[in-house]
């Protein structure tokens, strides 16, 4: 882990989020703003993951979720595919030794059985080369979408009652909580969306019901962690009610 100063100065370390997930958008304008291949975006963006990660290993954010490849990400052409494939192989292989050294326990939400074999595999091996510990949890979304996982955890319930196991009146919501992928985590309090759009793109619906939104304009590979901190403390001067006044 490089250690680049992080400047935090005016950030109360003690009221961080605990769950901080991320919508990393904007590789492909990145590249076309430059004249370059959209794959050239992506290999850019794997670098300011690297950067956001260790940012938040270092200053103790318990919870990280990444949105890296959507559900509908497998409709693009062939060769970006492939190419992220290759980029998120490359990531959880080269990063593998990090996280064991920088205490980060990594898993991955999403429709795994849909990725590349090869890539499972290294996907099992970094999380079982983790799963100790408790540093900060990275969680990658790979071939995720919302909508699928709540119909993977509506089939779920709908099986244990089928089968006696769940009366239907005791179903509440951390029933529908306990089905989803993101089960043992708390839900972000906050989410990052980098390239200015003001969607929400099938992510994490259910979990970010009460989660603060910051959007920027900053294209994902151009992403620092100077302005990751202004986001914080952003954050930190929300004014958080849950639907209280
Ligand atoms: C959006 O850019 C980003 C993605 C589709 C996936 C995110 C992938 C990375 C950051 C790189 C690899 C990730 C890891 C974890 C190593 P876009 O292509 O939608 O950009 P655009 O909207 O400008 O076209």
């Amino acid at each position: 882990m490089k250690s680049d100063p992080i400047h935090t100065d005016g950030l109360d370390m003690a009221a961080l989020p605990s769950h901080i997930a991320v919508i990393m958008d904007g590789n492909g304008r990145w590249a076309k703003k430059k004249l370059l291949n959209r794959v050239k975006g992506h290999e850019k963006g794997a670098d300011t993951v690297r950067m956001v990660v260790r940012v938040c290993r270092e200053i103790g954010i318990s919870f990280l979720t990444l949105y890296a490849f959507s559900t509908e990400n497998w409709q693009r052409p062939k060769a970006e595919v492939s190419a992220l494939m290759v980029l998120l192989k490359k990531f959880v292989v080269s990063e593998r030794q990090e996280m064991v050294v920088n205490n980060i326990r990594f898993n991955v939400i999403g429709q795994t059985e849909q990725l590349p074999e090869d890539i499972q595999g290294e996907i099992l091996r970094t999380r079982d080369a983790t799963r100790n510990n408790d540093g900060m949890h990275l969680n990658l979304a790979l071939s995720y979408g919302s909508r699928s996982e709540i119909v993977k955890a509506v089939r779920e319930i709908a099986e244990e009652v089928r089968t006696g196991q769940l009366a239907v009146d005791a179903i509440d919501e951390n029933t529908v909580a306990a089905h989803l992928y993101t089960s043992s985590m708390p839900d972000p309090e906050l989410l990052i969306r980098t390239s200015g759009e003001m969607r929400i793109s099938n992510f994490l619906l259910w979990q970010i019901a009460y989660t603060e939104i910051a959007v920027t304009d900053t294209l994902w590979p151009d992403f620092t962690k100077d302005e990751l901190v202004r986001i914080l403390k952003d954050y930190q001067h929300r004014d958080r009610r849950f639907g209280r006044v």
